[in-house]
Protein backbone atom coordinates (compact mmCIF):
# COMPACT_ATOMS: atom_id res chain seq x y z
CA UNK A 1 0.00 0.00 0.00
CA UNK A 2 1.62 3.39 -0.94
CA UNK A 3 1.57 6.17 1.86
CA UNK A 4 -0.61 9.14 1.53
CA UNK A 5 1.68 12.40 1.51
CA UNK A 6 0.85 15.75 1.55
CA UNK A 7 1.87 16.18 -2.29
CA UNK A 8 -1.23 13.79 -2.93
CA UNK A 9 -3.24 16.07 -1.02
CA UNK A 10 -2.19 18.67 -3.09
CA UNK A 11 -2.74 17.43 -6.15
CA UNK A 12 -6.54 16.32 -5.01
CA UNK A 13 -6.96 19.72 -4.79
CA UNK A 14 -6.13 20.38 -8.68
CA UNK A 15 -8.41 17.84 -9.82
CA UNK A 16 -11.34 18.50 -7.85
CA UNK A 17 -11.27 15.24 -5.75
CA UNK A 18 -12.99 15.51 -2.77
CA UNK A 19 -11.72 13.59 0.65
CA UNK A 20 -12.83 12.98 3.64
CA UNK A 21 -10.81 13.05 6.76
CA UNK A 22 -12.06 11.47 9.92
CA UNK A 23 -10.89 11.59 13.82
CA UNK A 24 -8.91 8.66 14.94
CA UNK A 25 -7.67 7.34 18.61
CA UNK A 26 -6.86 3.86 19.11
CA UNK A 27 -5.93 1.36 16.27
CA UNK A 28 -9.44 -0.32 16.17
CA UNK A 29 -10.73 3.00 14.53
CA UNK A 30 -8.01 3.78 12.93
CA UNK A 31 -7.04 0.30 10.82
CA UNK A 32 -10.95 0.43 10.01
CA UNK A 33 -11.03 4.15 8.20
CA UNK A 34 -7.97 3.19 7.40
CA UNK A 35 -9.45 0.12 5.46
CA UNK A 36 -11.91 2.22 4.07
CA UNK A 37 -9.65 4.55 2.78
CA UNK A 38 -9.88 7.56 4.87
CA UNK A 39 -6.53 9.40 3.57
CA UNK A 40 -6.27 11.36 6.34
CA UNK A 41 -6.82 10.43 10.29
CA UNK A 42 -6.68 13.33 12.53
CA UNK A 43 -5.20 12.17 16.38
CA UNK A 44 -7.69 15.04 17.46
CA UNK A 45 -7.22 17.33 20.69
CA UNK A 46 -10.79 15.89 20.88
CA UNK A 47 -9.65 13.07 22.60
CA UNK A 48 -9.74 15.28 25.23
CA UNK A 49 -13.99 15.03 25.21
CA UNK A 50 -13.92 11.88 23.08
CA UNK A 51 -11.53 9.47 25.48
CA UNK A 52 -10.59 11.36 28.35
CA UNK A 53 -14.20 12.69 29.22
CA UNK A 54 -13.38 16.02 29.70
CA UNK A 55 -15.84 19.04 29.06
CA UNK A 56 -13.90 20.69 26.44
CA UNK A 57 -10.38 20.70 24.58
CA UNK A 58 -8.57 22.05 26.97
CA UNK A 59 -6.98 19.60 29.47
CA UNK A 60 -5.79 17.06 27.37
CA UNK A 61 -1.78 16.71 27.71
CA UNK A 62 0.89 16.29 25.12
CA UNK A 63 1.79 13.10 27.65
CA UNK A 64 -1.87 12.11 27.25
CA UNK A 65 -2.29 12.76 23.39
CA UNK A 66 1.31 11.15 22.46
CA UNK A 67 0.15 7.75 23.24
CA UNK A 68 -3.00 7.60 21.63
CA UNK A 69 -1.40 8.78 18.11
CA UNK A 70 1.47 6.62 18.27
CA UNK A 71 -1.21 3.76 18.19
CA UNK A 72 -3.25 5.76 15.18
CA UNK A 73 -0.19 5.88 13.51
CA UNK A 74 1.23 2.04 13.82
CA UNK A 75 -2.26 1.20 12.66
CA UNK A 76 -2.75 3.53 9.54
CA UNK A 77 -1.05 1.23 7.03
CA UNK A 78 -2.21 3.91 4.17
CA UNK A 79 -3.40 7.04 5.77
CA UNK A 80 -1.23 10.22 6.30
CA UNK A 81 -1.42 10.58 10.50
CA UNK A 82 -1.94 13.85 11.62
CA UNK A 83 -2.30 14.92 15.53
CA UNK A 84 -3.47 18.29 17.38
CA UNK A 85 -1.00 20.21 19.33
CA UNK A 86 -2.68 20.63 22.97
CA UNK A 87 -3.96 23.63 24.33
CA UNK A 88 -0.80 25.30 26.06
CA UNK A 89 1.59 23.39 24.65
CA UNK A 90 2.77 25.38 21.46
CA UNK A 91 0.83 28.89 21.76
CA UNK A 92 4.06 30.13 23.95
CA UNK A 93 6.65 30.82 21.33
CA UNK A 94 8.14 29.17 18.02
CA UNK A 95 10.21 27.17 20.35
CA UNK A 96 7.97 25.95 22.49
CA UNK A 97 5.86 24.52 19.35
CA UNK A 98 8.89 22.82 17.86
CA UNK A 99 9.73 21.13 20.58
CA UNK A 100 5.95 19.80 21.02
CA UNK A 101 6.11 18.93 17.38
CA UNK A 102 9.12 17.13 17.30
CA UNK A 103 7.50 14.77 20.54
CA UNK A 104 5.48 14.04 17.93
CA UNK A 105 6.74 12.90 15.04
CA UNK A 106 9.62 10.97 17.34
CA UNK A 107 7.77 9.50 20.11
CA UNK A 108 4.34 9.15 17.93
CA UNK A 109 5.79 8.85 14.65
CA UNK A 110 2.82 11.14 13.28
CA UNK A 111 3.45 12.59 9.89
CA UNK A 112 2.37 16.61 10.69
CA UNK A 113 0.54 17.96 13.32
CA UNK A 114 -2.48 20.23 13.88
CA UNK A 115 -2.10 23.63 15.52
CA UNK A 116 -5.15 26.68 15.77
CA UNK A 117 -4.74 30.10 14.98
CA UNK A 118 -4.34 32.21 12.23
CA UNK A 119 -2.12 35.46 11.98
CA UNK A 120 -0.47 35.33 15.46
CA UNK A 121 -0.02 32.00 14.69
CA UNK A 122 2.61 32.91 11.80
CA UNK A 123 5.94 32.29 13.67
CA UNK A 124 5.12 28.98 15.10
CA UNK A 125 4.11 27.96 11.59
CA UNK A 126 7.20 29.08 10.14
CA UNK A 127 9.17 27.83 12.58
CA UNK A 128 8.04 23.95 12.37
CA UNK A 129 7.86 24.03 8.44
CA UNK A 130 11.79 25.14 8.41
CA UNK A 131 12.44 22.50 10.88
CA UNK A 132 10.35 19.53 8.55
CA UNK A 133 7.51 19.59 10.42
CA UNK A 134 4.15 19.44 8.32
CA UNK A 135 1.34 21.84 9.89
CA UNK A 136 -2.46 21.89 9.21
CA UNK A 137 -3.33 24.88 10.66
CA UNK A 138 -7.30 25.06 12.13
CA UNK A 139 -9.13 28.87 11.25
CA UNK A 140 -13.02 29.50 12.06
CA UNK A 141 -14.21 28.56 15.49
CA UNK A 142 -11.02 26.89 17.11
CA UNK A 143 -12.20 24.95 20.12
CA UNK A 144 -9.03 25.69 22.51
CA UNK A 145 -10.29 29.75 22.42
CA UNK A 146 -13.53 28.77 23.34
CA UNK A 147 -13.82 30.85 26.59
CA UNK A 148 -11.90 33.55 24.43
CA UNK A 149 -14.34 33.21 21.83
CA UNK A 150 -17.39 33.19 24.15
CA UNK A 151 -18.60 29.86 23.39
CA UNK A 152 -19.31 27.84 20.58
CA UNK A 153 -20.38 30.53 17.78
CA UNK A 154 -19.92 30.73 13.65
CA UNK A 155 -16.82 32.87 13.00
CA UNK A 156 -16.34 34.86 9.70
CA UNK A 157 -19.87 36.55 9.64
CA UNK A 158 -20.36 39.96 7.79
CA UNK A 159 -17.33 41.76 8.69
CA UNK A 160 -15.38 39.20 10.03
CA UNK A 161 -14.64 37.24 6.71
CA UNK A 162 -11.96 39.25 5.59
CA UNK A 163 -10.14 38.55 9.09
CA UNK A 164 -10.98 34.56 8.41
CA UNK A 165 -9.02 35.28 5.26
CA UNK A 166 -6.73 36.78 6.04
CA UNK A 167 -5.87 33.85 8.82
CA UNK A 168 -6.35 31.43 6.34
CA UNK A 169 -3.89 33.15 3.86
CA UNK A 170 -1.48 33.73 6.82
CA UNK A 171 -1.00 30.12 7.32
CA UNK A 172 -0.54 29.37 3.91
CA UNK A 173 2.11 31.89 3.55
CA UNK A 174 3.79 30.40 6.42
CA UNK A 175 4.17 27.16 5.18
CA UNK A 176 0.36 25.35 6.14
CA UNK A 177 0.20 22.38 4.00
CA UNK A 178 -3.69 22.64 4.13
CA UNK A 179 -6.12 24.54 6.50
CA UNK A 180 -9.26 23.34 8.68
CA UNK A 181 -11.90 25.66 8.82
CA UNK A 182 -14.22 24.87 11.33
CA UNK A 183 -18.04 26.83 11.89
CA UNK A 184 -17.53 29.53 8.61
CA UNK A 185 -20.45 30.78 6.70
CA UNK A 186 -20.56 28.37 3.56
CA UNK A 187 -19.95 31.61 1.28
CA UNK A 188 -16.99 33.09 3.12
CA UNK A 189 -15.19 28.66 3.16
CA UNK A 190 -15.91 28.67 -0.47
CA UNK A 191 -14.32 32.12 -0.86
CA UNK A 192 -11.17 30.84 1.00
CA UNK A 193 -11.21 27.72 -0.74
CA UNK A 194 -10.98 29.38 -4.13
CA UNK A 195 -8.39 31.72 -2.76
CA UNK A 196 -6.07 29.31 -1.42
CA UNK A 197 -3.43 26.65 -3.44
CA UNK A 198 -3.54 24.47 -0.54
CA UNK A 199 -6.31 22.30 0.33
CA UNK A 200 -9.34 23.53 2.87
CA UNK A 201 -11.14 21.12 4.88
CA UNK A 202 -14.05 22.26 6.20
CA UNK A 203 -15.73 21.13 9.56
CA UNK A 204 -19.72 22.99 9.36
CA UNK A 205 -18.05 25.09 6.44
CA UNK A 206 -20.09 24.01 2.98
CA UNK A 207 -19.97 22.03 0.59
CA UNK A 208 -17.02 23.89 -1.11
CA UNK A 209 -14.33 22.83 0.61
CA UNK A 210 -11.62 20.57 -0.58
CA UNK A 211 -12.06 17.91 1.74
CA UNK A 212 -14.18 17.46 5.17
CA UNK A 213 -13.57 16.77 8.47
CA UNK A 214 -15.93 15.04 11.33
CA UNK A 215 -15.39 13.72 15.02
CA UNK A 216 -15.77 9.88 14.19
CA UNK A 217 -17.74 9.00 17.43
CA UNK A 218 -20.19 11.97 16.26
CA UNK A 219 -20.60 10.78 12.76
CA UNK A 220 -20.99 7.15 13.88
CA UNK A 221 -23.73 7.57 16.65
CA UNK A 222 -21.47 6.43 19.47
CA UNK A 223 -21.98 10.41 21.29
CA UNK A 224 -25.36 10.68 22.34
CA UNK A 225 -26.98 13.84 23.65
CA UNK A 226 -27.31 16.71 21.10
CA UNK A 227 -24.90 16.70 18.42
CA UNK A 228 -23.90 20.32 16.46
CA UNK A 229 -25.54 21.34 13.42
CA UNK A 230 -22.83 20.19 10.96
CA UNK A 231 -22.94 16.74 12.12
CA UNK A 232 -24.17 14.00 10.28
CA UNK A 233 -25.44 10.35 11.63
CA UNK A 234 -23.83 7.72 9.46
CA UNK A 235 -24.40 4.57 11.78
CA UNK A 236 -25.86 4.17 15.85
CA UNK A 237 -23.18 2.23 17.46
CA UNK A 238 -24.14 3.55 20.91
CA UNK A 239 -27.79 1.33 19.70
CA UNK A 240 -25.31 -1.45 18.49
CA UNK A 241 -23.19 -1.16 21.27
CA UNK A 242 -26.56 -1.30 23.72
CA UNK A 243 -28.15 -3.97 22.52
CA UNK A 244 -24.50 -6.24 22.41
CA UNK A 245 -24.16 -5.71 25.71
CA UNK A 246 -27.26 -6.27 27.11
CA UNK A 247 -27.43 -9.49 25.01
CA UNK A 248 -24.36 -10.65 26.54
CA UNK A 249 -25.07 -9.73 29.96
CA UNK A 250 -28.69 -11.54 29.30
CA UNK A 251 -26.82 -15.20 27.62
CA UNK A 252 -24.97 -15.01 30.85
CA UNK A 253 -27.76 -14.80 33.26
CA UNK A 254 -29.60 -17.59 31.75
CA UNK A 255 -26.23 -19.54 31.49
CA UNK A 256 -26.89 -19.62 27.64
CA UNK A 257 -23.33 -18.07 27.27
CA UNK A 258 -20.56 -20.27 26.91
CA UNK A 259 -22.57 -22.94 25.21
CA UNK A 260 -20.24 -26.17 24.05
CA UNK A 261 -18.37 -24.02 20.76
CA UNK A 262 -17.21 -21.98 23.11
CA UNK A 263 -15.67 -24.32 26.17
CA UNK A 264 -12.62 -26.86 26.13
CA UNK A 265 -13.12 -30.75 26.59
CA UNK A 266 -10.97 -32.10 29.26
O1 LIG B 1 -9.84 17.81 17.54
C1 LIG B 1 -10.55 17.62 16.53
O2 LIG B 1 -11.29 16.63 16.43
C2 LIG B 1 -10.48 18.61 15.45
C3 LIG B 1 -11.34 18.40 14.24
C4 LIG B 1 -12.78 18.43 14.54
C5 LIG B 1 -10.97 19.34 13.14
O3 LIG B 1 -9.73 19.52 15.55
NA1 LIG C 1 -8.76 19.78 17.53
Amino acid sequence: VKKVRIHHLQRWKSEGHRWAMLTAYDQGAATVFDEAGIPVLLVGDSASNNVFANGTSLPVTVDELIPLARAVARSARRALVVADLPFGSYQGSPEQAYATAVRFLKEAEVQAVKLEGGVEMVPQVRKLTEGAVPVMAHVGFTPQSEHALGGYRVQGRGDAAQRLIDDALAMQEAGAFAVVMEMVPAPVAAEVTKALDIPTIGIGAGVSCDAQVLVWQDMMGLNTGRSPRFVKKYADLHGVMLAAAQEYAADVAAGTFPGPEHSFES
